[in-house]
């Protein structure tokens, strides 16, 4: 594989303490995921991004990281991690892992030594503490509020205020510190002398506050650039290792500056998974992510879902069918059949276009979301941080079904960690690998022809009817989708190499993705 493999890779990500248990704990684990690569392999993907498998008392799913040179105990350790990335490599997947620098954990050792230090300490001057407002500093520096509810900030018993924009559990890192930046230059070295192909990076564009205005202003600081073009350097000096940025910016020319030839080397593109199933809405984002990242020579990347965001199978089947963070929509009436039938057509739309492509652990499986876990097995902090009206993002986070008719669906011998729904027994893996026309055997055949036929070659927009989406790649294949809700008719065509869902005679059915040879 060449230098630049990430440019076109598919990549799977594996939320860890959910893929699959090794040692009976109801936690996913190394073991686990070592005994799948396997299935991973015959999958077909390039790599597999981890989320953070380090030390973490998992107040927010292992992003409160205690020591980020100690694997989670709960998910194995060092060696095993080791032995982990060079097992994948065997098999031909490389590994990515999640670095979080926004945040650590407050029982980080630094952290604890800033509250012990007190104030005005080196110490703390690797967080972010002020003194609060009001007569007696009762009152927090300032208004800002957590992006997961509440207040920004946590007094510390000897009257400092330190912030979070995430949980209390997750105090924020002062950026404008030079051990800060020396240490997370440490932390990437590491990992990338340990073998691992790619740095995601979390929560990237609000390491960079700025305190002193009323307004919440930490997002997209002009200074923040300066980190990632450091880091850029750190991952060049290794042979084929790569960035990915996580930023949430609705402003595309401003997202585009992370991806200037000496910052990061990709982003995830969360326009697409945002927008609703809608031919014109797709089409536009699918324009502005090409318009955004081809002037910089950036390969775009393709998302339908992660362990944030509603599994696309629920989402598909909404009245609305958008993604909003501010507005989950946790509880709306939902179609599953037809959620089912969109999501596998979206699946084929993503994999056909020209950069890298993301799967999420259990989207290959057709998961929904869960929305009936019961209130008190919930863990997300947001959950409890809104005051139990927000139920956020556990019902993505469900243990995986391998096999078997009953919970746990060979997770594990343990109860897993989230309950499983009874019926998931249809959608296992071992149900579907019998199942010809199941979302895995899907999933495999398209990232097969991904791989083997599709190319790297541009997108050309064919004309269409309105509501058809359609375009041939440079190796000529061509894809077309039907978001209409009457039949359409295919383009000429010599060969159909793969359909979402039957063709009704030789017409696309509504909510239908095929891949075409043309005929020549
Ligand atoms: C983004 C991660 O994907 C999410 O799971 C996490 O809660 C926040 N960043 C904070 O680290």
């Amino acid at each position: 594989m060449s230098g630049t493999w990430w440019r076109g890779a598919a990549i799977y990500q594996v939320y860890l303490r959910s893929f699959a248990d090794g040692n009976g704990d109801g936690i996913g684990d190394l073991a686990g995921l070592r005994a799948k690569l396997p299935y991973l392999a015959e999958l077909g993907i390039d790599a597999i991004w981890l989320n953070p498998w380090y030390l973490s008392p998992m107040a927010d799913g292992g992003y409160d990281v205690a020591d980020y040179r100690v694997i989670e105990p709960a998910f194995g350790d060092l060696a095993e991690a080791e032995k982990y990335i060079e097992q994948a490599h065997a098999l031909g997947i490389r590994t990515i892992i999640d670095v979080v620098p926004n945040h650590g954990s407050d029982q980080q050792v630094w952290f604890q030594q800033a509250l012990a230090a007190g104030p005005g300490s080196p110490e703390r001057e690797r967080f972010i503490f002020r003194v609060g407002r009001g007569e007696s500093g009762q009152l927090p520096p300032n208004d800002w509020q957590s992006i997961f509810n509440g207040p920004a900030w946590t007094r510390v018993p000897d009257g400092e205020w330190y912030l979070h924009l995430f949980a209390p559990e997750q105090p924020d890192f002062n950026w404008r510190n030079a051990e800060v930046v020396r240490e997370f230059h440490d932390i990437l070295r590491f990992w990338l002398d340990r073998g691992v192909d790619g740095i995601r990076i979390d929560s990237a564009a609000v390491l960079i506050k700025d305190l002193d205005s009323v307004e919440e202003s930490y997002t997209d600081h002009d200074a923040v650039h300066d980190i990632y073009r450091e880091w850029r350097r750190i991952t060049d000096s290794y042979d084929g290792r790569f960035l990915v940025g996580e930023m949430w910016m609705p402003d595309q020319e401003r997202f585009a500056l992370y991806l200037r030839p000496d910052e990061m080397h990709t982003a995830f593109n969360f326009d697409f998974l945002s927008r609703p199933w809608q031919a014109d809405e797709l089409r536009a984002s699918i324009d502005l992510t090409l318009a955004t990242h081809g002037p910089i020579g950036a390969p775009p990347t393709w998302v339908l879902s992660n362990h944030d965001v509603t599994r696309p199978v629920t989402k598909y089947g909404r009245p609305d069918t958008s993604f909003d963070h501010a507005d989950r929509r946790h509880g709306m009436v939902t179609d599953p059949p037809l959620g089912e039938r969109r999501a596998r057509a979206a699946a084929l739309l993503a994999m056909a276009l020209p950069g890298s492509v993301y799967v999420y652990q259990g989207e290959e499986l057709g998961l929904p979301e869960v929305e009936d876990l019961p209130d008190d097995l919930l863990q997300d902090p947001i959950w409890t941080r809104s005051g139990r009206t927000d139920r956020g993002r556990d019902g993505c986070r469900v243990p995986l079904p391998w096999s078997g008719a009953e919970p746990p669906f060979g997770f594990g011998s343990g109860t897993p960690w989230l309950p499983q729904p009874a019926d998931w027994k249809d959608l296992t893996v071992e149900a579907q690998q019998a199942d010809q026309s199941s979302m895995l055997a899907l999933y495999r055949d398209a990232l097969r022809i991904r791989r083997t036929e599709l190319g790297d070659g541009i997108l050309t927009w064919l004309d269409s009817e309105p509501g058809v989406l359609a375009f041939v790649r440079e190796s000529g294949i061509t894809c077309v989708v039907n978001l209409t809700d009457a039949p359409v008719d295919l383009p000429p065509h010599q060969s159909l190499l793969l359909t979402s869902a039957p063709l009704d005679h030789t017409r696309l059915p509504p909510d239908t993705t095929a891949w075409l040879h043309p005929s020549s």
